[in-house]
């Protein structure tokens, strides 16, 4: 059975299915008629989807005008096509929809009311992104750039943006980035998953990180590497440096300038020692400056890598300055590393968008990075003064931590409140959040809470801290009430 498939431009992958043996049985219009009628029942033409004009569907079947129009008036009267103004035809029907017959069911709804106030970490403002600006770059990138810069590129990324990132982050990290020494990849998660390959590759056995720390990116990739993951506790200023000397690891993850999630930083004699311990050892600091740009009332604290930078990887990403969405971030490596990153990059992918990366690095050019935090930096720290200014008020005996920074604050609970007691009562009072237990490798340690803040308005979190107390009231009521 001969089997055609058409170069539309509106419904690419039409397969339509026609049998010139059997045209006395069932005529081509009909043929084409039942094609696309299974089509749409078996989803493989969506609710909306725009079918191919007639002319262009009839020149790609190699059949006359007239059967596809007769075809499509066909399915028109049956209610799975509509014709549209301007002469277009589009699916009418459903998935498994049949003609005639009732619509199908909805699919189901996710169990449980959302949380009115959701404190959960991790939710950037995406409502905030400079999207007029971001089109200015856009244009500029389509009008400036010749046609051979969008062709595949190497693993590093694009030079305009390595030397924009490195002018950035030298001025306002203290980094000491060199461009050719820059890798552009898909945000951290994509950063610490091509080191840890290469860590692997190069023999590497053990991965020390913070504890806590999440759990969602070097700890599964690294165990999934085959690496060996140990978890080095953290206190009031960031990672036990002392702890990390005895753990014999060939590499450490670190959240220097704001520890996630408690929020400590890492002290200048820390810092150092860090170093002496890569130095000593030959082993790599991964160093995640997460959300550094964010910072209220604290003094700006350089990055790790400035002091460095034979030891350590700086990995920045724009999913908390910007929006997760881009998918956008960025390491400087060490000399002896980058080749080997870059290659695991180009497999991975192939690289990162080059339109995108050109358009950030024109971005930064402009300025347009520098406003854009000038213009967030007020309007994170208004949030973050509504939910300490709550919880002094409602929740006195919740002691916050690391507020200075970031876009979450960890707040310790007293030791009579269990911490999955009371985040099982706030949701039921409609406010969700996290506890810190989840992210700890070693089970020990006080209870606390994270408040994501970044996303709720000072009302909102006023009103949610103020279902928060009223769970915490409900947790010490059953205590309370328990025999
Ligand atoms: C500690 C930490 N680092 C980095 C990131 C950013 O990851 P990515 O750049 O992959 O979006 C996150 C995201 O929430 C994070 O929690």
């Amino acid at each position: 059975m001969p089997r055609i498939r058409t170069n539309s431009s509106t419904a690419e992958d039409l397969l339509i299915e026609l049998d010139r043996d059997r045209t006395r049985a069932e005529p081509l219009h009909r043929q084409v008629a039942a094609s696309i009628r299974e089509s749409v029942r078996a989803g493989r033409l969506r609710h909306g989807a725009s079918l191919p004009p007639t002319r262009t569907l009839a020149a790609g079947l190699g059949v006359s005008r007239g059967v596809v129009v007769e075809a499509y008036q066909q399915l028109v009267a049956e209610g799975y096509l509509t014709s549209r103004a301007g002469g277009y035809t589009q699916v009418a029907l459903e998935q498994g929809g049949t003609a005639g017959g009732a619509a199908p069911a909805a699919p189901a709804r996710a169990q449980g009311a959302a949380p009115a106030v959701d404190f959960g970490y991790g939710h950037t403002d995406v409502s905030t992104f400079p999207r007029a600006a971001w089109l200015r770059s856009v244009r500029t990138v389509f009008a400036a750039t010749p046609n051979e810069r969008f062709a595949y590129l190497d693993g590093r990324g694009v030079p305009e943006l390595h030397q924009a990132l490195a002018d950035y982050l030298n001025r306002v990290r203290g980094t000491s980035a060199r461009p050719r020494h820059t890798v552009i990849c898909s945000g951290f998660g994509q950063g610490v998953s091509l080191l840890v390959q290469v860590l692997a590759a190069r023999g590497a056995r053990r991965l020390a990180v913070e504890d806590p720390s999440p759990d969602d990116d070097a700890r599964p990739l690294a165990a999934a590497s085959g690496l060996d993951v140990v978890g080095i506790p953290v206190g009031p200023d960031g990672i036990r440096v002392e702890e990390l000397e005895k753990a014999d690891a060939d590499a450490v993850v670190l959240t220097p300038s704001h520890q996630w999630p408690t929020g400590g930083v890492l002290s200048a004699a820390a810092r150092a020692r860090v170093i002496r311990w890569a130095q000593r050892r030959g082993a790599l600091v991964i160093e995640d400056d997460y959300d550094a740009e964010y910072r209220y009332d604290r003094a700006p604290v350089g990055a790790i890598q400035g002091l460095a930078p034979d030891h350590v990887v700086y990995c920045g990403t724009a999913s908390k300055t910007l929006v997760p969405g881009l998918r956008l971030g960025w390491m400087l490596v060490p000399p002896h590393l980058v080749d080997d990153v870059a290659r695991a990059k180009l497999l991975a992918d192939r690289g990162s968008s080059v339109i995108d990366q050109l358009t950030f690095a024109d971005f930064l050019a402009r300025g347009e990075f520098d406003r854009h935090l000038r213009r967030m930096r007020p309007v994170y720290r208004r949030r973050r003064d509504a939910l300490l200014a709550a919880l002094g008020a409602r929740l006195p005996e919740l002691t916050p931590t690391g507020v200075a920074a970031g876009q979450h604050v960890v707040a310790w609970l007293p030791p009579d409140l269990n911490e999955a007691a009371v985040v099982a009562a706030a949701a039921r009072r409609g406010v969700a959040l996290r506890g810190v237990a989840r992210y700890r490798l070693d089970p020990a340690g006080p209870g606390g809470l994270i408040f994501g803040y970044a996303t709720l308005s000072e009302r909102a979190i006023a009103g949610g801290i103020a279902g928060l107390a009223q769970a915490v009231a409900d947790v010490r009521g059953s205590q309370g009430a328990a025999p």
